[in-house]
Order: C-alpha cells, then structure tokens, then sequence
C-alpha cells in the first residue's frame, strides 16, 4: 500500500516536473468569436481559454494588439513581465491568477481607450508547441445629452447650436421639427486628447413661430441616441419689438438602449483590386517563377520533408536531428533551399488546400529561429499566418486581421525586389490578400510552415507547386504542360 501511494507521489512530483511540456496539440486556444464591446473609461475581459483545462500555469502567454507594438501583457516563468509591454498599456492589464490553472488566460483591461480598439491576439507557448486565439475589441462612448443655445447675430438672424461631448465614433446629428421634418445644420466636430469627439451643430432658424426644434445625435455603432428639444419662442425674433427676451422649454429626452449594437464596419487599409487587374499582375509575376525547394536543415525537429522536398507536414513525432543555429526549434517552420536576390524578382504558389493553419511569407538570413519570437517585420520576418481554421493575419508590426471572402486553396507569393514588396495572392480566386512594402531591399529567403497537425486536423502538408518560367504562355494557349522539355 505503502509503496502504491508513494508511487503516486512520485507520478504526481514527474507530472507537475514535466507539466511545462504538455503537448498543446490536442488542445485549442478560444478566444471570442464575436467582438468584445467596451465603454470607453470602463474595465473589459478579454476572453480566452484553453479547451479542454488544462493549466497554463507554466506556459508562457503573451497578448499583443494589431494596432499597437509591443506586447499588450506578458507572462512567462510564471510571472508577469512588464519589460515587452507597450507602455500605453502599463498598469492597466492583468491575467487572473486563480483561473490560469483552468486554462483560462483572459485578459483584463482596465480603464479602456478609444486607442484601445482593435484586433488581439492572445498566445500560449510551450518548448514544445503553441496555439493562438483571437479577439475583436470594439471601443465606444455615448457623449453627454446634448445642450442647445441660441443666438442672434446683429442683423437678427438666429442660429441654434447643439453641443455634446465625448463620442466615439463621431455620431450622426440630425435636427427636426415637430414633425419629424429635417432641417439643414452644418455640423463641426474636434478630437479631444482621449480621441473623443466633441460635436456642435448649427441650425439657422426664420420665422416659425412657438417651434420645437429637436437635436438628435446618434451613434453611429451604439444602438444609442440622445437628444434635446427646444422650444422657440416668437419674442426670440426680430418682428416682436420686445427687448431680448428668451423664453424657452427645454426639455432633454434621453433614448438609451443599452447593450444593443448595430452593425459595426471594420476598416482596414487594404488594397481593394479588381479581378482583371490581379490577373494581370499574376500573369506578370509569373514570369518570374521560380522552383523553390524545402532546406531540411532549417526545418523543425517535427516537420516531415517529402523526397522531393517540395512538401511538408507537421508529425506528433520529433526526429532525430542535430539542433543546429540554422534550424527552427520553436516555430514549426522551414526555410526554401534558395536565396533570393535583393533587387531580383520570384514568384512562386503553395498548395494550402483545407488546412486549419499554416505560415507564409520570407526572411532575411540573419532573423533569429529560435523560440517563439513574432514572425513580424522588426524580427526580419514578413509573412502571413492562417489559423484555427478562420482567421488570417499579416504581421507589420503587430498582428493585422485580414478579411478574406473565401479561404485560398492555392496562394501566390510574388516578391518584387525592385519595386519592394512583397504580393500575397489568392490564385484560384484570382484576388490579392496583402501587400507588404519592405524598407530595404535585402536577399531573403521564403519560410513555410504547416501549422501543427492538431490531432490530423491540419496534418495536411504544404505543397510547393512546380511552375516553371514558360507556365504562364502554356496556359494561356490552352495547352496542357505535358513535359518539361516542350
Ligand atoms: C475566465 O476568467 C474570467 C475572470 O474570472 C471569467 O469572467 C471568465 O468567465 C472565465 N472564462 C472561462 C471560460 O472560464
Ligand atoms: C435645405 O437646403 C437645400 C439646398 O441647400 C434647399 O434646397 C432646401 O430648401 C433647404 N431646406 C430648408 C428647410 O431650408
């Protein structure tokens, strides 16, 4: 008995030793499928959690934002660490402590900023593997009731203003008559430090007599409207010779439908082409073809390198291979066999097909590859990632959400030295996903990555497709390329 219950202890004392290492493969990373909305001044949670618990105790977790560079809160060794965080965000985030050891790595974020909108995504790291989750966060604040005052300028005229303060995003105002008929105003509108706005709206009244005029401001995001109406009266103008007198009702009605969100446009500075001119830029590009070939000598210890080192697939089975400096350990990535020419011109196409996850994009030779660092321009990485089966990131800087109407099965990557950027395309939509500019002209060499196999969710491999220089005129003489050697 004795010696059963000691052997428990022992189990217990290896499980919490080697606990770090759990695999994260059967695990997913959930962040919110919706966006998380918040009042601009309040505090929000931003949800994440492992599935099925499992305690991220010993992992390390990091949240960044797409807006904002550095990290938003990270925490490794088990403890938090403030020297990566943008100091936009300093003492304003926290993990909650007792619930890490449920898998659950929510954020909070205190005393939230119109700054603060935007795409997050949060990340947990092993030695071994990792996983991301996503979450939108939607920033917004409904300015005070609005006020109005009235005046009359020397020649008579009077003017109504309407004033209210602390919006975001700018509302709409809207003036109307008890009859509901709109009345033109001019409407100004400045940012005050916090990025709120402070809108005033003008309405030029003549003659009527005993009007009620009301000022709407709605929120363009909230399901929210507030507004004051003012009732005029006939000594306010100029043909009653009585002296200046102002006697008016206000009254201010103040609609709150709390909670309730109507449509909210994500705008993100993409480039929107048309299909004829992406067929033509990859009908371009792809004279510049060129076969690339996977370096299993970059490649994870767990990525499987077909014979013709044109595939690749994430493996739960580490292989026996030196960890050398050239060889990724963190990210499951493997770098093309070839350099590629700064100031020179490459196009080539990966088969995705229905992978869940996978990594695209090129490096300069002396990036780092080890660990868990963003694969982002300042780390000499320029790429995007798919991931989880739904969302597609670019990193400049920090972490872009892409909106693709459809997932690629085949994407195009076209790298125009010269001209400094870096094309993602979407071959069998005919359409562009993103554009990098680089800063410089630097050789480099493409990076792929399979994502992790995910129980064979993703176990798919990555296919570099074979096109040669001459594919482009082949196809479109309708012919199909039968052998190399026509
Ligand atoms: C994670 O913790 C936060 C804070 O205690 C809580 O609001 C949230 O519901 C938790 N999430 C899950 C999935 O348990
Ligand atoms: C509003 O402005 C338009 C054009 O400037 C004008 O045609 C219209 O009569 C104006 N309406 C009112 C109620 O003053």
């Amino acid at each position: 008995m004795e010696l059963s219950a000691r052997s428990e202890l022992w189990a217990f004392a290896l499980f919490c030793h080697v606990g770090i290492l759990v695999s994260l493969e059967s695990f997913t990373l959930k962040g919110s499928d919706s966006a998380v909305i918040a009042t601009v001044g309040t505090d929000v949670i931003l949800p994440c959690h492992l599935s099925p618990r499992t305690s991220a105790k010993q992992m390390e977790v990091r949240w960044h934002s797409n807006e904002i560079p550095g990290l938003t809160h990270h925490y490794v060794n088990g403890q938090d660490a403030p020297q990566k965080q943008n100091p936009h965000y300093r003492g304003r985030t926290e993990l909650f402590k007792e619930e890490l050891s449920n898998g659950n790595v929510s954020l909070l974020l205190k005393r939230v900023q119109v700054a603060d909108g935007g795409s997050y995504v949060c990340f947990i790291g092993n030695k071994l593997n990792y996983l991301e989750g996503l979450v939108e966060l939607t920033v917004g604040a409904v300015g005070t009731g609005p006020t109005i005052s009235v005046h009359r300028s020397q020649d008579q005229a009077v003017t109504l203003t309407c004033s209210s303060e602390g919006w975001y995003p700018e509302p709409a105002v809207l003036w109307t008559d008890m009859h509901g008929q709109r009345q033109n105003s001019t409407v100004s509108s400045v940012k005050d430090v916090q990025g709120l706005h402070n809108v005033q709206s003008h309405v030029d009244v003549k003659d009527n007599k005993n009007q009620v005029l009301m000022c709407q401001l709605q929120s363009s995001f909230w399901d929210q409207t507030r507004q004051s109406a003012l009732q005029l009266s006939s000594d306010l103008f100029p043909y009653d010779k009585h002296p200046y007198v102002v006697t008016t009702v206000i009254f201010c009605l103040l609609f709150i439908n709390l909670g309730v969100v109507t449509g909210f446009i994500f705008k993100r500075e993409r480039e929107s082409k048309g299909k004829l001119q992406v067929a033509k830029e990859l009908l371009k590009a792809k004279n510049s073809a060129v076969q690339i070939r996977l370096d299993p000598k970059t490649a994870h210890p767990n990525l499987h390198i077909s014979s013709d080192f044109l595939h690749v697939n994430h493996t739960d089975q580490k292989q026996e291979v030196t960890d050398t400096p050239e060889r990724f350990d963190g990210w499951a990535c493997v770098l093309g066999s070839e350099i590629l020419r700064a100031e020179k011109e490459y196009y080539w196409e990966v088969h995705v097909g229905n992978k869940t996850d996978w990594d695209l994009g090129v490096t300069n030779g002396k990036a780092n590859r080890k660990g868990w660092q963003d694969l982002k321009p300042e780390n000499g990485y320029w790429g995007i990632r798919f991931f989880n089966n739904t969302d597609y990131i670019a990193f400049v800087e920090s972490p872009v959400k892409l909106r693709l109407g459809k997932q690629p099965e085949v994407v195009g990557v076209h790298l125009d030295g010269k001209a400094q950027r870096l094309n993602f395309y979407d071959v069998s939509e005919t359409s562009h996903i993103y554009t990098f500019r680089l800063k410089s002209s630097l050789d480099v060499y493409p990076y792929f990555s399979p994502g992790l196999n995910k129980n064979g969710k993703n176990k798919d491999p990555l296919k570099l497709r074979f096109l040669s220089p001459g594919y482009c005129h082949l196809m479109s003489s309708n012919s199909i390329p039968s052998s190399p050697t026509s």
